[in-house]
């Protein structure tokens, strides 16, 4: 899809291939130029007080396949070799890449009640009204109702909680190619006079929850011996890898403490896609790491095994509350480019390609981790930081980093003095 000799173009030889292998139109593309950093008043719009825009670079993961279609992947992220490592899993899971699935995208939106003089009664009078206050949530949205969304179940829950027992009334709702909060929201607002004479309670917190269990994408890719051994220059069998991978998962599916940090990878390559295309990242990391506790320990998102073969096996599931429409989606120009860019056409289809490159990401980080250790694919980038943190600028930067990566003796020190000796 791109040429070889991609990486190592500059920023706008890599835009021309970009568009061309997007379609995207010449005022598209013009809009990278012109809102890489964003245009005041379109900020403006955006939120409260703006005084200026802060600028993040957006880098374009490469060799996806997905589901047997190829996509190129915009991330915005400020770290280094996430990029690369989403890129090189990618590339070693071909030619099969990854299959990927998704469910309905139903958002829950959750009603609190208080002061109910009888739990059981309350929820009787619910279920057996439940078709009543489908309609009038459904009312509010006509429009998520035509094009076959809106409400599918109302579930109670009973709290037990140190002020007492409350009801916790759940509205399903499928949001289609909204992420659906607003939606979910006014639902929730708009049933609750009719929860409240049910029940004889009162309604408080009226809002969805970002633990969207019923909204997930799973992944799955096989990484075979062969390329896991090639990805060591063949210093390691595609066995000895494997096994050390699964070594490093059983590490994380045990530990909360690393499974933290394996999460935080995973979320790395996620939330960068979903800050690429205007959607909310703080969402999608709450319902990623309450999903990973979901059954009382926290734990991996991402599960590893062998297959019959003898290859590496892995997958992931995740809950994605995402959109393609709503919000900084549309408001945000190079948003919806990015959609374009991935050929995005359905919420469920971003959900699909937000697991895939979490997996990827996993894998990257658990194969270097596993194997080489993470700091050598960090250090030349870093060695550049360190340059820039102590005053190198223009070619002394590449000079300085290129030393310290070399006698792999990164420090703010020794970049200090690499500087101050060509002075
Ligand atoms: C660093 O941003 C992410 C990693 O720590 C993830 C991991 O340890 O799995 C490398």
């Amino acid at each position: 899809m791109l040429s070889k000799e991609f990486k190592t173009k500059g920023p706008s030889a890599r835009l021309d291939e970009i568009a061309s292998a997007a379609n995207l139109t010449p005022e598209e593309k013009a809009l990278f130029a012109q809102y890489g950093s964003l245009d005041s008043a379109v900020a403006n719009r955006m939120i409260e007080n703006v005084f200026s825009t802060y600028a993040l670079p957006l880098g374009i993961a490469t060799h996806f396949t997905i589901n047997g279609r190829e996509r190129l992947i915009p991330m915005v992220l400020e770290e280094p070799s996430v990029v690369a490592g989403a890129s090189f899993a990618a590339k070693l899971a071909q030619p099969n890449g990854f299959t990927a699935s998704s469910t309905e995208p139903v958002m829950i939106g959750q009603v609190q009640m208080v002061g109910i003089p009888d739990l059981k009664k309350a929820q009787d009078a619910i279920q057996a009204n439940k078709a009543r206050l489908t309609e009038k949530a459904n009312a509010k949205d006509p429009m998520l109702v035509s094009r076959g969304g809106g409400v599918n179940d109302i579930q109670t829950r009973m709290l037990k909680t140190g002020r007492g027992d409350m009801l916790i009334v759940h509205l399903h709702v499928n949001c289609q190619d909204a992420m659906g909060a607003n939606a979910v929201n006014t639902m929730c607002e708009a049933i609750s006079p009719d929860l409240e004479a049910l029940t004889g309670g009162q309604a408080r917190l009226r809002i969805l929850t970002n633990l969207a269990i019923h909204r997930t994408a799973t992944a799955t890719a096989i990484w075979t011996k062969d390329a896991l051994a090639e990805s060591t220059k063949n210093t390691l069998t595609g066995e000895q890898v494997v096994n050390a991978i699964l070594d490093a998962y059983e590490f994380a599916k045990n530990d909360p403490f690393r499974a933290c940090t394996n999460n935080k990878g995973i979320m790395n390559g996620i939330d960068a896609v979903v800050i690429a295309t205007g959607n909310d990242w703080r969402a999608m990391e709450a319902g990623a790491h309450a999903f990973a506790v979901k059954n009382g320990q926290y734990t991996s998102l991402t599960t590893y095994s062998k297959t019959p073969e003898g290859h590496l096996k892995g997958e992931i599931t995740i809950p994605v509350a995402v959109g393609l429409v709503g919000g900084a989606t549309r408001t945000h120009p190079l948003a919806k480019i990015c959609l374009k860019i991935m050929d995005v056409k359905s919420a469920r289809d971003l959900g699909e390609v937000l697991a895939s490159v979490g997996l990827a990401q996993n894998f990257a980080a658990m194969r270097a981790l596993s194997t080489e250790g993470i700091s050598r694919g960090h250090l030349k980038l870093h060695a550049k930081n360190i340059a820039v943190m102590v005053g190198a600028q223009g070619d002394d930067i590449d000079r300085i980093a290129a030393q310290m990566a070399q006698e792999k003796n990164v420090n703010a020190a020794r970049a200090k003095e690499l500087l101050e000796k060509k002075a």
